[in-house]
């Protein structure tokens, strides 16, 4: 029983739950010799990146300036990837101030962001190592080819105040032989241009089982494994149990076929991920969220009988937990069902 103290709608983090996630992948890492960079915008605190770094990741992974900020100025990190372009003198003499403060690298997939960051690192005492960004299927950011990934590093390695230091994708899920074969063209092309390619980073938590597959990766990035969410449990990554974020919300109404819940999309997101419904609860598993309003989520049954009462509360596994975390001043913490505490989102609405 959760305690009845704890007010709704609220994301509680059940720690044990989470650092048994966290020890299960460093373990497979290692068992595999990849190197493990988690990205910190699943939980964006401080805490639970101290606790991959202690468990043996070799840094972490931020999105953006600002969240890499927030994680240094409350953690103890000594080595931060930002995996995104960073565009513009504000947020390249930002990125410098962090760079005299710990060891950041970064990614570029175009001249214009590389130029910039030069510009930015041409009279710094330690070069900027950029990875080029790679388009390997997922259609986001990255060079299209190989050959435009060579030529981007050998741009970079000639530009003053950088370091080329390897190459970075963000993988579609499902497709390690064609992200093996794009990465490993890439890699042999500019080892046969002179450079060497002293990182391969790839990751994803719906592959995350598969890393080591056939992989050119010398690093892989999860964010999600740590929290885990109803999109994994669906794709078979994990199971209910593995779900250390839930949000925990009370029936506020009912009325004849449904029920209406205190959290809407400003607590459960609208994120479906192709997906039916707004989460799911393991405890209830005949609910059904079918409907949210900003405040409002509408809860029916899948088997016609909806025995909710005014006051119940429901502990929902959302579809995507990351961006969950980023709706929350603070977290309920658990071990088990025990209150162990609350904690800040550090890095939460830190997107720029
Ligand atoms: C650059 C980058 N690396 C790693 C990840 C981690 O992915 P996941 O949350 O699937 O583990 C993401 C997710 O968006 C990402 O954008």
């Amino acid at each position: 029983m959760i305690a009845a103290a704890i007010d709704t709608p609220a994301v509680l983090i059940d720690l044990d739950t989470a650092e048994a996630n966290i020890r299960a992948y460093q373990r497979y890492c290692d068992e595999h010799r990849l190197k493990l960079r988690p990205h910190i915008k699943t939980h964006k605190l401080p805490g639970l990146a101290e606790y991959q770094l202690a468990q043996g990741a070799v840094g972490i992974t931020c999105q953006k300036v600002s969240e890499a900020e927030a994680m240094v100025n409350a953690g103890r990190m000594q080595d931060v990837l930002i995996a995104y372009n960073i565009l513009g003198e504000a947020k390249v003499s930002r990125l410098r101030r962090l760079a005299e403060r710990v060891n950041i690298s970064v990614v570029a997939d175009n001249i214009v962001v590389a130029n910039g960051l030069s510009q930015g690192f041409a009279d710094a005492d330690r070069p900027l190592p950029v990875l080029v960004e790679c388009n390997t299927g997922a259609e986001r950011c990255g060079v299209p080819t190989p050959a435009a990934a060579a030529d981007l590093a050998l741009d970079i390695a000639a530009l003053p105040g950088l370091a080329f230091a390897g190459l970075m994708t963000y993988p579609p899920a499902g497709q390690t032989a064609s992200v093996t074969a794009w990465l490993s063209q890439a890699r042999d092309l500019i080892i046969s241009r002179g450079l060497e390619v002293p990182v391969i980073s790839s990751g994803g938590s719906p592959d995350m089982w598969h890393a080591h597959e056939k992989s050119a990766a010398t690093e892989y990035r999860v964010g999600t494994y740590v929290y885990n969410d109803r999109s994994l449990v669906e794709r078979k990554v994990c199971g209910w149990q593995d779900c250390a974020l839930t949000v925990l919300s009370t029936v506020v109404s009912v009325s004849g076929k449904h029920a209406i819940i205190d959290a809407g999309s400003k607590a459960l997101t609208s994120d479906l991920f192709g997906l039916e419904g707004h989460g799911f609860v393991p405890d209830r598993p005949n609910l059904f969220i079918d409907l949210l309003s900003e405040e409002h989520g509408r809860v029916v049954s899948r088997d016609g009988a909806l025995d909710l009462k005014i006051g119940d509360r429901l502990r929902i596994v959302p579809n995507h937990a990351c961006v969950v975390s980023n709706l929350f001043d603070t977290v309920v913490l658990l071990r088990g069902d025990r209150h162990v505490g609350e904690a800040r989102v550090a890095a939460r609405g830190q997107v720029w």
